[in-house]
């Protein structure tokens, strides 16, 4: 089945910001919060609304086409990452945010084809900042094409992290025990609360490194393009080959800022997506 990412790139720009309108008119209204995975994992009408939106603007346009949604996940749908087209999809990521009117959300989008993620676009509609990236053709915010800093040192950089959506125990004491190492050595530590967001600060040279374990597939497609198509790396927090439904991630500015780090980082492997 050929696919033609121009076009698909089109079509989703449109609909992200038709959707990222949706968004911004909102965030600073009050919402109706319902719970999922945890009692700190939130879902609001806006993230099915425009998770609707987004998924039925593409059938229209491309019918056989898969879908791996964050909001259709979380009611049952739980589709497998194969070979045909799909699209991976985040209507807001940093949902928390939006809850509380923290400016800082984003639709995250995905395309993977063979199973390789081939287009990827991360959308700010608060702050107005539109990521994309194609395989094979550079990365770019706003139209202007972006790269990595490549920074090689620990020492010499801005990492983020997030403290996830889990309670449990073990899981509370690997990330503190990561963020603890990571903030001992570098110039200073981000938590933003959207994945997408760190990823692509990543790609435009803002973030050095960003580790995170326990995020979903939506969490991570399209940063994931974006950043290797900006010049920087993407790997397992192990030091393995990044591996889109493990639910982990270790994204970078080089290859050697990720080496220097992901052995000192306690691990932890959740069920996969
Ligand atoms: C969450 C955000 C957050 C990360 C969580 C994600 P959501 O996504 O990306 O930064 O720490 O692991 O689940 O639920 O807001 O789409």
């Amino acid at each position: 089945q050929a696919v033609n990412l121009h076009e698909c790139l089109d079509l989703i720009t449109r609909l992200s910001r038709h959707a990222g309108k949706i968004i911004k008119s909102r965030i600073n209204q009050k919402k109706t919060i319902e719970t999922k995975a945890t009692s700190i994992d939130f879902v609001t009408e806006t993230d099915q609304e425009v998770e609707k939106l987004l998924i039925e603007g593409i059938k229209q346009k491309y019918p056989n086409h898969k879908f791996i949604g964050e909001e259709s996940f979380a009611a049952g749908i739980k589709e497998k990452l194969t070979s045909a087209p799909t699209w991976i999809i985040d209507p807001v990521d940093g949902t928390t945010n939006f809850v509380h009117s923290y400016p800082n959300v984003c639709i995250s989008i995905g395309l993977a084809v063979g199973g390789e993620v081939k287009l990827g676009v991360i959308f700010n509609p608060v702050l107005d900042m539109f990521f994309r990236a194609i395989k094979g053709e550079g990365a770019f915010l706003n139209d202007e094409p972006i790269k990595v800093s490549g920074v090689k040192n620990l020492s010499d950089a801005l990492v983020a992290v997030e403290f996830g959506s889990s309670r449990d125990e073990d899981f509370r004491s690997i990330v503190a025990h990561n963020i603890n190492y990571l903030a001992k050595h570098a110039h200073g530590i981000r938590a933003a609360g959207s994945a997408a967001w760190n990823l692509a600060q990543v790609a435009r040279g803002a973030i050095d490194l960003y580790v995170e374990m326990g995020i979903h597939a939506w969490d991570m497609a399209a940063g994931d393009i974006i950043i290797r198509e900006a010049g920087g790396s993407v790997m397992d927090p192990a030091g393995k080959e990044f591996d889109l439904m493990k639910r982990r991630v270790l994204g970078s500015s080089s290859i050697e800022i990720a080496n220097e780090v992901y052995p000192n980082l306690q691990q932890y492997y959740p069920e996969h997506d």
